[in-house]
Formats: structure tokens, sequence, C-alpha cells
């Protein structure tokens, strides 16, 4: 399968900067990986005529909880699935940290994407406190349960993102040896939880600093399936030169 790379755009860009990153990237051939774009809800449908035509895929950065209902501000994934979008990006730790979502209420969203037919993207990962202090493995079983029970349709998929959060936005990204022993901790935890149907699906993803100088080296790793990129994404260069090197060097 190819490597799964999904540029997390934050609140970083202005709707025509996506744009403009969106069509850039779009002109450019993508061979040997899989490219996921999650731009800002207000840039989708823009977005999406950007990339009309070509292999990349579309994805939001959050859903709401709930299929529908009285929820001023939220957005259904039905309604994503309708703009284009693919994938969501769900639980991720700045949402976890500084929006105060639960496991809970992750573990809600995770069933409304699914429901919708939706690839969630679960974001998981310990902090620097939880690390330093042994907790690594606890951390990721707890975020994980939200999977528990959770079954899949068809063709559908799940992907798991492992972001440390102490390596996100730092320029200090895992080692990746590092990043595949939790790797192969989340796939283990997955098939206790959700059974070997899922686990034999999930793709984990690494996240935290990925660049394109660092790419190829957490590709190489076992189960390490794609990477889920957020600063180095927000240029066109950049992003093509991690899509570009993603593509090299792949030994699984
Ligand atoms: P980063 O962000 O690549 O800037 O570390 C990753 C993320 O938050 O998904």
């Amino acid at each position: 399968m190819l490597p799964l790379i999904v540029a997390n755009w934050k609140m970083q860009l202005s709707d025509a900067d996506a744009v403009t990153v969106a069509g850039e990237v779009a002109g450019s051939p993508i061979a040997d990986a899989e490219l996921v774009l999650c731009p800002s809800f207000t840039a989708l449908s823009r977005v999406a005529e950007a990339v009309r035509g070509s292999a990349i895929a579309l994805g939001a950065q959050d859903c709401a909880a709930d299929t529908r209902g009285a929820l001023t501000g939220e957005v259904s994934s039905e309604d994503l699935r309708a703009l284009g979008c693919r994938y969501v990006l769900v639980g991720h730790s700045e949402r976890r940290q500084r929006l105060g979502e639960t496991d809970a209420m992750i573990g809600k969203k995770l069933r409304a994407t699914t429901a919708a037919g939706l690839c969630p993207i679960l974001c998981v990962g310990e902090s620097f406190e939880e690390r330093t202090e042994g907790k690594r493995e606890a951390i990721l079983t707890r975020q994980l349960d939200v999977l528990r029970g959770l079954s899949l349709v068809g063709t559908q998929q799940l992907c798991v993102a492992y972001e440390p959060v102490w390596a996100i936005g730092t320029g200090h990204a895992a080692a990746p040896s590092d990043a595949a022993q939790a790797h192969a901790f989340i796939v283990d935890t997955v098939r206790e939880v959700a059974g070997a149907a899922v686990a034999d699906r999930v793709r984990v993803l690494y996240g935290g600093s990925v660049s394109p100088e660092n790419v190829a080296a957490f590709l190489a790793e076992q189960h390490v399936a794609g990477v889920l990129v957020g600063t180095a994404s927000q240029s066109a260069a950049r992003l093509r030169a991690i899509v570009a090197a993603a593509g090299r060097d792949r030994r699984i």
C-alpha cells in the first residue's frame, strides 16, 4: 500500500492561500504516495475545486459528535462527505488540550465519521510529562479505548496518527525507531479493543515535526504507513518535497 501523507493546515492558511497551495501541489505529478489535504472548513469547497481531476483527497480537521441537531456552529460528517471529504481528523491534541475535547467526545465523533462513510484519522500521543513519567503506553491505551467495539463496513478504513505532543510544531521529531515502537503498540492495542478485522485494516501514521528531510526515515520503519504533517505542509514546495521523498527509498 502506498504511504499516506496527510497535510493538516490547521488555522494557519487563509482560504485564498489554501487554494493557491492546493493548486500548486495538484499541478505536479504525485507518484508512489497518497496525499490528503485538510484545510479549514471554510476552504473545503474551493480546495476541492482546486484539486479536482488529481489524485489528491480531501479531509476535514474536525467534525460534530452528532449526526444532526440543534448544535450551533457544528459541522456534520454527512455534510463533510457531501463536500467531497474522505477523511476527518479526530481528537487532535490541540483540540484535546486547548478546546477541552474528552475521550468521550472523541469516541462519538469517531462513530459519526464512520457512520457517514468517512475514514477517521484518530490522533493519539503522550505529552512530555507523561513520557518522562513512563506513561506513554498507559496514555495510548486510554486514548485508543474509543475504538472498543468499532466495526468497519465494506472497504472502510481507519487511520490512527501517533503524534507525541512534545514533537508537534517544535522542530523536534521523535526518533523513527521510537515512533515505530509506539506504532507496534498501537496496532496490538487496536487488535485488542476492536478485533483483528479492524487491526488488519488500520493505517498508523506518524506526526510531529515531519519534514522533507526526515520523512523517508519514518516511512522506512515497520508499521509506519504514512505521516501527518503540519508546519511543513503549509508551503507547496515543502509539501511536494515530502511527497517526493516519501516515494523514494521505501523498504516496506
Ligand atoms: P507539525 O504538526 O508537523 O507542525 O509538528 C503536526 C500536527 O499537528 O498534526
